[in-house]
């Protein structure tokens, strides 16, 4: 995970380092430019794989590029696997547009929802209903604490632990009191929310699941989808149990460096992982760093199984693509179309989800 990226100038090094940096976003530097008309620089995708494009393939014709073997088992769809990668399945497609739509949905709302901790905590504690302040244009503020209030906690205030807490306000409201205070729009959170988890929550300083941290299970409908996605790499007549969960919110130039994902106890259960919004690269990599990773095209409902020996191979994100002609949503756009699921849209546009859920024990 996040915390299992080597710095230094070792890892500069990497064949995956060097593969990262090839597809990161940089843009053009010509200082005349106004920030908004910021370019990004040409990166050449020609050997980026396409499973969308191997699997229109396959339907029409049955061939395979060179290193590409299709499997055959478990659900409706079409699996791909990779002949050097074992343990390592991609379905494309595998979500409907409703089931993109219903999981963006949860992702944004309840997802990040206390107990479920996510990378604000450590400045501002739990944060409740951030999605829906957002939407409303309210701003975080942060109060001092008189003595009286220290032991009450109450609409939907949030206490960081120490003497001061943080509370959402209308705009107007937040300004006065913003003289003396500090301050952060609700929108710039959103924007900044980089992850949460569900389940068995993970403890990012340790490196750990940290059973004794209070959660909620994982909803019933999506360890369905879970159980349901993951058949087709589940060792023979075992279920898949999911027990914790990493929503992966990415922005434009978000990225995820290259990690393993080595914290749990049976690595022949697989992650599946789930891809919603702007298009994305992701890159597979070996058991060393020193390995040239395979780079391919993850889409909004595309699926994602990594198990056995691939749950020992680096893997990252090193680009998404919020342009309008990359990021490919323009069937999510057709489903957001209600005035209500503006909010949702604006936030889809130009960002991408990724939930990833686990079998910890
Ligand atoms: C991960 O590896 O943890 C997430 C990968 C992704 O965002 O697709």
């Amino acid at each position: 995970m996040y915390g299992s990226e080597r710095a230094g100038d070792d890892a500069e090094r990497t064949a995956f380092r060097k593969s990262e940096k090839k597809y990161k976003l940089y843009y053009e530097n010509n200082p005349k430019s106004s920030k908004k008309k910021k370019q990004p620089k040409h990166v050449d995708l020609s050997e980026v794989l396409d499973f969308k494009f191997i699997s229109e393939l396959y339907n029409q014709k049955g061939e395979l590029p060179p290193g590409v073997v299709h499997v055959n088992r478990g659900i409706d769809r079409s699996i791909f696997g990779l002949e050097n990668h074992p343990g390592f399945y991609f379905i494309p497609g595998a979500l409907t547009l409703d089931e993109q739509c219903k999981w963006i949905r949860e992702s944004l709302t309840n997802f990040p929802q206390p107990p479920n901790r996510t990378n604000h905590n450590v400045i501002y504690g739990p944060i409740s209903n951030l999605f829906a302040a957002a939407k409303e244009g309210k701003v975080f503020v942060e109060e001092e604490r008189s003595n009286n209030d220290l032991d009450s906690d109450s609409n939907g205030s949030v206490s960081n632990g120490d003497s001061h807490r943080w509370k959402f306000y209308e705009e107007d409201i937040a300004r006065s009191r913003g003289k003396t205070c500090k301050l952060v729009p609700a929108s710039v959170l959103l924007r900044k929310l980089r992850w949460s988890t569900l389940g068995l929550q993970f403890n990012w300083s340790n490196r750990n699941y940290d059973v004794s941290l209070p959660h909620k299970k994982i909803p019933d409908a999506l360890c369905q989808l879970a159980k349901r996605m993951t058949a087709p790499a589940m060792p023979v007549g075992e279920e898949f149990l999911p027990e914790a969960a990493i929503v992966n919110y990415f922005g434009s130039g978000d990225t995820l460096g290259g990690h393993l994902d080595d914290m749990e106890a049976d690595w022949s259960k697989p992650i599946v992982s789930m891809s919603f919004g702007c298009k994305a690269i992701f890159l597979l990599g070996g058991k060393s760093r020193e390995d040239e990773p395979l780079a391919m095209f993850l889409r909004s409902g595309d699926v994602v199984l990594m198990a056995g020996e691939a749950r020992e191979c680096f893997h990252g994100v090193p680009r998404i693509f919020t342009d309008e002609e990359n990021a490919e949503i323009t069937p999510l756009e057709s489903e957001f179309s209600d005035e209500d699921d503006r909010c949702f849209l604006d936030y889809i546009r130009t960002s991408r989800i990724n939930i990833n859920i686990r079998q910890v024990f």
